[in-house]
């Protein structure tokens, strides 16, 4: 049994509570401004191994610890970087990662026997809360099952964790709705390993000369199963999801066109699409169509905020395919990409 306890502030008693079971090593899912993450606490193994089995994740792929103070990064590392001390004081907390040497302070279980670890510190007040109150390193992946979109709302945590973990605590929807970006500090210049609310152009100010992961070495990062088959599906709703690239227009005639020809062959379709395309969409078509609204714009936030949540909603209205709308590589526009073209599985359409 899994219960979801309602935490509207950094008072709540359930803060407490849910304290309480990361010391005694259990599981409990919580609020981050990017996505609900599954926490354990971070300084013991077999909490933290327990996360493994709860999502059905890979032993490969390592945790990130999430603090709530700058004096709690130093124990857990080996050192900070040079400089980096002033950019990490502007940048949390935040949706931001950092990778260090790890001290030897953090189980191997964490980092999957790495040499490296990933610490965050968030900016969301249930979460900061939880950790104070915790007293120690939060180990944190979202708190989705392995594969599946990350959850941005306690309900949607249900959804994959049900009977899995004792608690839930619910902080309402997560407001940014991707995850953090992951900034390799270890390397010099620092590289974006994952791209998230920052990119490139806005971390550039904090790190002269910060890249871009290159996509061959993403190729071999931890977050790619082994398995070839499974090497692009991630972050992915159980409908196969076709992603569709272009002029906003010329995007609506060809979902009207293809969902014309599913419809004919008696597919349920799910469209995830801005306000104005979903207008001319329900104009045109007939039924059997469910929308999902990527709000108004291609820029504005809901686009990230919304982007698992629609999935997993389009999920549960029992379509058979998702035709999604993809969003000019900008801000966190590139994060949004990023996810859309994994949850695709490589099925993009440039349409002109
Ligand atoms: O926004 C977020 O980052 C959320 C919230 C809960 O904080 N967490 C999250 O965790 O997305 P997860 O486990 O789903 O993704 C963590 C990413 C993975 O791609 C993992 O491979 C990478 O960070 N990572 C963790 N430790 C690493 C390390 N030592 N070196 C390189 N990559 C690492
Ligand atoms: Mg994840």
């Amino acid at each position: 049994m899994t219960r979801i306890v309602a935490a509207p502030d950094e008072s709540a008693a359930g803060i407490r509570e849910a304290a309480e079971l990361l010391r005694k090593g259990e599981l409990v899912a919580f609020p981050t401004e990017t996505v609900y993450g599954l926490g354990a606490d971070g300084l013991n193994p077999k909490a933290a191994a327990a996360i493994f089995d709860a999502k059905g994740r890979p032993q490969d792929n390592p945790l990130i610890l999430h603090i709530a103070d700058l004096k709690a990064l130093d124990p857990l590392v080996t050192s900070v970087p040079a400089g980096a001390r002033e950019a990490l004081a502007h940048l949390w907390p935040g949706p931001i990662t950092f990778i260090f040497y790890r001290s030897t302070l953090v189980p191997d279980v964490v980092t999957a026997g790495g040499p490296t670890v990933a610490i965050r510190m968030p900016q969301n007040p249930i979460a900061r809360a939880l950790i104070r109150a915790a007293g120690t390193p939060i180990a944190a992946p979202s708190a989705n099952r392995s594969g599946r979109p990350s959850p941005t709302t306690a309900g949607d945590v249900l959804e994959d964790m049900d009977g899995r973990i004792p608690m839930i605590l619910d902080g309402g929807s997560s407001s940014i709705g991707v995850e953090s970006t992951v900034v390799d500090l270890t390397v010099t210049p620092p590289v974006i390993l994952r791209p998230g609310f920052h990119s490139r152009v806005t971390l550039e100010a904090d790190f002269p000369g910060i890249e871009d992961v290159t996509p061959e070495a993403a190729q071999v990062s931890s977050d790619v199963p082994k398995s070839p088959g499974m090497k692009y599906r991630h972050y992915a709703p159980k409908a196969p999801l076709s992603l569709y690239i272009g002029p906003g227009d010329a995007v609506t005639a060809r979902l009207a066109k293809d969902t014309e020809g599913y419809r004919a062959a008696e597919k349920r379709v799910g469209i995830m699409a801005f306000d104005p395309q979903i207008d001319a969409l329900q104009a045109r078509l007939d039924g059997g169509v469910t929308y999902a609204s990527m709000g108004p714009a291609p820029t504005h936030p809901a686009v990230a905020q919304r982007l698992f949540y629609n999935m997993r909603v389009l999920d549960r209205a029992g379509v058979d395919v998702i035709l999604a709308v993809g969003v000019p590589e900008e801000g966190v526009g590139i994060a949004v990409m990023n996810r859309l073209r994994k949850a695709s599985g490589g099925k993009w359409l440039l349409v002109e």
